[in-house]
């Protein structure tokens, strides 16, 4: 990573600090039952196009950046969500930090803490963010949660404020297919 997104990335950690999920109206922008239901769709199509779950394509591991761990991989794909086909990245995080991209390579499952995915959705989900739909997995296919409880499903404020500073406006940071 330039020192330059580096620069980015701390400035972007340092707007989402927690709280920032819940608008003043208490209501989160995601996570409600409808993002969780969809996460839930997606996690089943990934499973079955062997993109994670026990059966999933393994790729090489690369040294990770924060906030995504210490040692990454990414796979990237079209699948059909909901009778929708859109592209799929999927990110899957290992740790703790200090691992080395051997012990990862030799055994992902022990070492997996969870999976990133960005799923591009239908024209008008989310405008203002190309589409993408966010979530986080724990290597079991449950979601993650912000520090407030809130499932990180839909389209997750703290990883849409990062993301957008990605070069192309396509809030991907590892590629500029989109832009
Ligand atoms: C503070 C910044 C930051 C936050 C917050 C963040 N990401 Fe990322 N994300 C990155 C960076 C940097 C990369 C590129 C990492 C690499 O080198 O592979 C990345 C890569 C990804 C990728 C691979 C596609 C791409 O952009 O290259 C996915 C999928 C992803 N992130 C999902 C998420 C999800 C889901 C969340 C929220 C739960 C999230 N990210 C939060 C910085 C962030």
């Amino acid at each position: 990573m330039s020192a330059r997104t580096f620069a980015k990335v701390g400035f972007a950690l340092a707007l989402i600090a927690p709280g920032t999920a819940v608008p003043q109206d208490g209501q989160p922008p995601f996570g409600d039952d409808t993002d969780t239901a969809y996460a839930e769709t997606l996690w089943s199509a990934l499973t079955e196009a062997s993109l994670a779950g026990e059966e999933t394509i393994q790729a090489t591991p690369y040294e990770g950046t924060e906030p995504h761990g210490a040692v990454l991989q990414t796979l990237w794909t079209d699948i059909e969500v909901e009778g929708q086909e859109g592209m799929v990245v999927v990110k899957r995080n290992y740790g703790p930090a200090g691992i080395s991209i051997e012990e990862v390579a030799n055994n992902p499952g022990d070492s997996l803490a969870s999976v990133t995915v960005m799923f591009r959705r239908e024209e008008g989900y989310a405008p203002e963010s190309a589409n993408w739909f966010w979530a986080k997995y724990l290597p079991d296919g449950s979601l993650d949660q912000t520090p407030e409880g809130v499932p990180l499903a839909g389209r997750a404020t703290g990883c849409i404020s990062c993301h957008s500073e990605a070069e192309g406006g396509d809030f991907l940071y590892t590629m500029d297919r989109l832009s």
